[in-house]
């Protein structure tokens, strides 16, 4: 770890790291470094405590060294860690069995990243066009959408940023804006587009909770035209928003449904799920990953269903989110420099009416880990298995943080 010396503020020293580590220059790191965590606790060395309201950016939804992961995880490491995908794989094929039970789809591929399973969903889009006779098959994608940094994933994001300096993009993808049945009605006229992929909750978009009724909107387009309906629950899945995927809250079923970050609760594992005619595309050659599904990878994620059912995880997401959103609200009430507090289950956005990346060192100060997306949204992702008395601890430390830092 680098030596800070003892007058430099640990946030300040993100520029001297990347000139004295051998690492690559693409992260903005703070310097705050954890040797260990415990449920919704992380800590550093000197064992100062940081409640975790951010869980890895949606990840450590089971909270840190969640004991039957880490039981599984051991047990598998001790058993049989890898062994390539031209075998069969027992435990890939109880994961695919929970898996598609869970999301009501059919069949599923599994690899390691969410930008893995996100092309994956790409190809199978582009080879369901194909097979149709179409050409160049484009997708529609939305404005302020984040679908990973591959090639293919960057450039289905809806957001230049991300593109900068990686021209010429992947062709194919329309962007149109989100929340808005409309412009996706008009984008099918086209008829090389064979599919819409959307992200059920924008999460790097700023937390942005469509309406009511949107995925069914599309679901009703996409039948009408064709076309897939591929839904990007890589963040909002597996529990996150108080159901297993949040297109579950509107009672529509994907096309093609992704899922990763929380599936392993740190073990790397990301999924592609499909149904219908979409189940049917890819065949032996066409798609693979040495990695995906080993044997540890599934173990860990078969541990964290099992978790999340045990311990009715969903019913808390669900109850603890209305608890965040309504405290919030209460804090902010007379603040009109917040402009929204919104979210589904433990995806929590606070909207603030100025750029607020200040606030991420600010809570860290308070001791309490969060995140900023879209620039001006707080965003909470805390762990599933937070405590009442933890969830008030959120509220208090994060509202004191944006008080303190509006005042
Ligand atoms: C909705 C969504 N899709 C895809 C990704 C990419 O996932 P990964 O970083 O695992 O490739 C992310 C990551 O933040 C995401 O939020």
């Amino acid at each position: 770890m680098l030596n800070t010396g003892s007058c430099l503020p640990l946030w300040d020293v993100l520029k001297m790291e990347n000139e004295v580590t051998t690492l690559m220059a693409n992260y903005g790191r703070a310097e705050l470094q954890f040797s260990r965590g415990d449920g919704a606790y992380l800590y550093t060395a000197n064992e100062e405590q940081y409640l975790d309201a951010l869980s890895g950016i949606a990840v450590c939804s089971l909270g840190h060294a969640n004991p039957k992961v880490a039981a599984a995880i051991a047990r598998q490491a001790k058993t049989l860690l890898h062994t390539s995908n031209l075998y069969r794989i027992e435990l890939q094929e109880n994961l695919s069995d929970r898996l598609t039970n869970i999301a009501g789809m059919e069949n599923a591929f599994f690899c390691n990243s969410g930008a893995e399973a996100n092309e994956a969903a790409i190809k199978i889009a582009r080879k369901y066009g194909r097979t149709k006779g179409i050409e160049y098959p484009s997708v529609i994608t939305m404005n302020g959408s984040f679908h990973g940094r591959t090639m293919a994933t960057l450039s289905a994001t809806g957001n230049p940023k991300v593109h900068q300096g990686f021209e010429p993009l992947v062709s194919g993808f329309k962007h149109v804006d989100y929340n808005d049945a409309k412009v996706v009605a008009s984008g099918l006229e086209d008829p090389n587009c064979v599919a819409v992929m959307v992200e059920p909750i924008q999460g790097e978009g700023g937390v942005i909770v469509p309406n009511d009724n949107y995925l069914r909107d599309l679901r009703r387009l996409c039948d009408e035209k064709g076309a897939l309906l591929i839904l990007d629950e890589v963040q909002s899945g597996i529990g996150r928003t108080g159901e297993w995927f949040a297109y579950q809250h509107e009672k529509v079923l994907p096309d093609v449904a992704t899922s990763a970050k929380a599936l392993g609760n740190g073990v790397p594992i990301g999924a592609c799920l499909a149904r219908g005619i979409a189940a049917t595309i890819l065949s032996p050659g066409t798609h693979g990953s040495t990695f995906g599904g080993n044997p540890l990878a599934c173990s860990a994620a078969l541990a964290v269903l099992d978790v999340i059912s045990e311990k009715k995880l969903l019913d808390r997401s669900r109850s603890l989110g209305d608890f965040l959103l309504t405290a919030f609200r209460k804090k902010f009430s007379k603040r009109h420099e917040i402009l929204d507090v919104r979210g589904k289950g433990l995806m929590v956005g606070i909207e603030l009416d100025r750029p607020c990346g200040e606030l991420v060192k600010i809570c860290s100060t308070h001791g309490v880990l969060i995140n900023v997306a879209a620039g001006n949204v707080v965003r909470l992702l805390p762990p599933l298995i937070i405590t009442d008395d933890q969830a008030t601890e959120i509220v208090e430390k994060v509202s004191a943080s944006i008080f303190n830092f509006l005042d």
